[in-house]
């Protein structure tokens, strides 16, 4: 039986160790890092490991040796153990999503959605992976038996983000796992016990030692090793772009299949006939829950000049009502920043705009009583649509109102960037929703509705600088996980005895 993730504990707090083979160990320098809460950063969470890259070379190892046998377990049985965690993890959900919103900094509503929508996932690959994998054709020759197989790929190196730190590692292990992979596992270093947490559902469902392996580390000690490394064959990141460039560029050079989820820069267009209330109401929730840290937030409001005022206003207002502070209080509706780096880069960048000409109407100052990394959520009007505000990814609670003539100037504004992550439209005119779902240049399109939140059986993507073509969850994951064996079976020529 496996011991607990808490190898020890210093004055009181706990130490955690990696997942490797199916034990939970100590780095191989003894080192640990700390990791405080962004809402109080005297508040010590947790040491994890700080792993280095001979723990990342064991770790790979592992799931090398325990390739064979996970990829011959049945699918059958693959799917029992991740049912099986999946009510291991449901049975936690209030446990992890404090320790989420904690950890994180997203509200303790947003903490125990997320940690449901981890339960789901697994419950939703524990039936997928039981679904028809292969086709059968018909052949030229009429004897000929001829079919395809889906094979897992092998050692899978999964790359997670700290801003869903149970969602997203559980959309791409899951999936991995499921169709027969096994997988070393680097979270993100600012979120590593939402991962412990995922990481020990799974191997206390039964998961056979080195199926699943967890490394606490940073990008440098951990992510660069194992992109690099051979044995590893396939990558799947979630983060930044700039990061994403150099994975993709370091797996496909050795030959591995690399998918990729970076940033976006998510317009919201509100057109006259839109419904101003229910517009606004999702407006503010798409750009400012989890404190805008989502790669699908809403950053630009593209709005019908008639009601441009008269929205921002409405926004404005809004936004400067919402309740700043403890994500774990009932009443807060927007946490802190992740890092106090992070609520820095976003006020400088407020300051950047703001000098550049830029109109700040609302928010974007540092709330004074608050320890943690708070910045108060923000609101531009009249951006420039090519300004800097108007082209890159703050990553923070600043949302930009951009004025335009018609559908087709919104359209055009909205597409003018270089990611294509999701959008949004609000109308009642259905020429026009079809218009705007024709052609605005994104991999997610919500008509009526915010451009964040992902159901789990369905792909999940962008379009140009925000993924690598290939899609994340529902069938998607089948197309990354597996590879396709194409048999022709026919008789021997003296026919079948
Ligand atoms: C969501 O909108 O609920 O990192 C999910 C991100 C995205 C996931 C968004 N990959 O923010």
């Amino acid at each position: 039986m496996t011991q607990g993730p808490i190898l020890e504990q210093r004055d009181g707090i706990g130490v955690y160790g990696n997942f490797i083979g199916g034990e939970w160990v100590a780095a191989a320098s003894r080192q640990t890092t700390e990791n405080r809460s962004p809402s109080s950063p005297d508040e010590l969470i947790g040491h994890f490991a700080a792993s280095g890259a001979s723990d990342t070379s064991n770790a790979v190892a592992a799931a090398e040796a325990a390739f064979a046998g996970w990829a011959a377990t049945s699918a059958i049985a693959r799917a029992n153990i991740l049912y099986k965690a999946s009510e291991i993890l449901a049975s936690r959900i209030p446990e992890v999503g404090r320790d989420l919103s904690r950890e994180e900094g997203k509200t303790l509503k947003e903490g125990i959605g997320e940690t449901t929508r981890a339960v789901a996932i697994l419950r939703y690959f524990a039936g997928e992976v039981q679904q028809p994998i292969g086709e059968q054709y018909s052949s030229a020759t009429s004897s000929t038996l001829l079919f395809t197989l889906r094979e897992p790929l092998g050692v899978c190196g999964i790359i997670t983000p700290w801003n869903f730190p149970i969602a997203i590692p559980a959309w791409k292990i899951v999936p991995a796992l499921a169709f027969g992979n096994t997988v070393v596992f680097k979270p993100a270093s600012l979120t590593p016990l939402c991962a412990v947490h995922l990481t020990q559902a799974l191997a206390e469902a039964g998961l056979p030692p080195g199926v699943l392996n967890l490394l606490s580390g940073s990008a440098a000690e951990v992510g660069d090793p194992l992109v690099a490394d051979d044995r590893v064959v396939a990558v799947s990141f979630t983060g930044s772009d700039v990061v994403g460039a150099t994975i993709k560029w370091v797996a496909s050079e050795r030959g591995a299949k690399v998918q990729l989820e970076m940033g976006g820069k998510n317009p919201a267009i509100v057109l006259a006939d839109a419904d101003l209330d229910h517009a606004v109401a999702q407006v503010i929730n798409g750009a400012m829950m989890s404190t805008g840290q989502k790669c699908t937030a809403t950053s630009r409001a593209i709005i019908d000049r008639r009601i441009a005022g008269e929205m921002a206003e409405r926004l404005g207002a809004s936004i400067a009502a919402l309740k700043v502070g403890d994500p774990l209080a009932e009443s807060t509706q927007i946490g802190p920043l992740i890092s106090a780096e992070a609520a820095e880069r976003v006020s400088s960048e407020i300051q950047t705009a703001q000098s550049a000409g830029a109109t700040l109407a609302v928010g974007g100052d540092r709330p004074g009583k608050l320890s943690g990394h708070f910045v108060n959520p923000a609101l531009f009007v009249d951006v420039d649509p090519d300004s800097r505000l108007g082209q890159d990814e703050l990553f923070g609670p600043v949302l930009g109102v951009i004025p335009v003539n018609d559908i087709d100037e919104a359209i055009a504004v909205a597409n003018s960037v270089r990611y294509g992550l999701s959008a949004s439209l609000f109308t009642r005119d259905i020429g026009k929703a079809l218009n705007f779902i024709q052609k605005i240049q994104a991999g997610i399109v919500h008509v009526n509705s915010e451009t964040a939140g992902a159901e789990p059986h369905v792909p999940f993507g962008g379009y140009k600088g925000s993924s690598s073509y290939s899609r994340e969850q529902g069938k998607a994951s089948r197309e990354f996980y597996t590879q396709v064996k194409t048999v022709y079976f026919d008789p021997p020529p003296s026919g079948v005895s």
